[in-house]
Formats: structure tokens, sequence, C-alpha cells
């Protein structure tokens, strides 16, 4: 991958990850259950630190991170919808395809760039979204009983 093309797909990073950290304030805002709150206000954290060192890796590179942040959040004010309509576990559903989208995004970068720094950054960076991921698959889990269906059938 050339400088531009890795420029470019650093960029669109950024530009989700901004996304992500809007989306996960407005949700944690708007979720009644503590713990639930909580976690999306620590994801919404997390996602700000994926904002801050990917722009910082486009600006190691010579590139323009400031002209990325007219990329409008978009995916707060679906979401803000979206929780009063279908509460909690359709909320979480759709938050575990947007991060296993980024997870992907982040793989298929991984395996087309040669840089050992960039390549740790980009893998805590998609740990990070494995984490969320798979903590909302078991909180949805939890809230759907699909934990006691399990244990019934141990
Ligand atoms: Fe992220
Ligand atoms: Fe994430």
């Amino acid at each position: 991958m050339d400088k531009k093309e890795l420029e470019k797909a650093l960029g669109l990073f950024l530009a989700l990850e901004m996304e992500q950290v809007s989306l996960y304030q407005v949700q944690a805002a708007q979720t009644a259950d503590e713990h639930s709150a909580m976690a999306l206000k620590h994801f919404a954290q997390i996602e700000q630190g994926h904002v801050d060192n990917i722009g910082a890796a486009l600006q190691s590179l010579g590139g323009e991170p400031g002209l990325l942040a007219a990329v409008s959040p978009t995916f707060g004010k679906i979401a803000g919808h979206m929780t009063e309509v279908t509460g909690l576990v359709n909320l979480l559903r759709a938050n575990i395809i947007i991060e296993t989208f980024a997870t992907r995004h982040y793989r298929y970068l991984i395996d087309r760039v040669e840089d050992p720094g960039l390549r740790e950054l980009l893998y805590m960076n998609m740990i990070d979204e494995e984490l969320h991921r798979a903590w909302m698959i078991d909180k949805v889990r939890e809230l759907t009983g699909a934990d006691e269906e399990k244990k019934k059938l141990q």
C-alpha cells in the first residue's frame, strides 16, 4: 500500500472512529440501565483514544486530519431515535454490527501495512473493537435470557 492509499484508509478510519465517539456518547446519555450506560460511556472514551491515535498516525504521514473533522456525526442522530423505538437489545445488536465492520476494516488494513509501529497501533485498536463486540454480545445474551436457556440445557 503506497503512502497516498494509506492516508486515504486512515482518513476513513478517523471518520468512522469519530462517528463511534458520538454514537456511544448519545447512547450512554439515553440508556436507563446504569451498567450499560457506563459501558457505553467507557466505549466512547476508548473510541476517542482511537480518534487521537489515528489522527496522530495520519499527521506523522504528513496528512491533514483536520479536514476530516468536517464529516458529520450522523450515527448519533440515528441512534437517538433507535433507542426510543427498539430498546437496548436492538441498540446493542446494531452496535455489534458496527463493531464487526470496524474489526474487519482494521484486519484488512493490518494485512496491508508493513510498518511495525503502525501495525501495532492498528492491532491494539482492533482488539479494543473486539472487546466492545464481545461485551455487547454477552450483554445481549444476558438481556434476552440466552444464558438461562443454555443453563437449562446443561
Ligand atoms: Fe474504535
Ligand atoms: Fe469499538
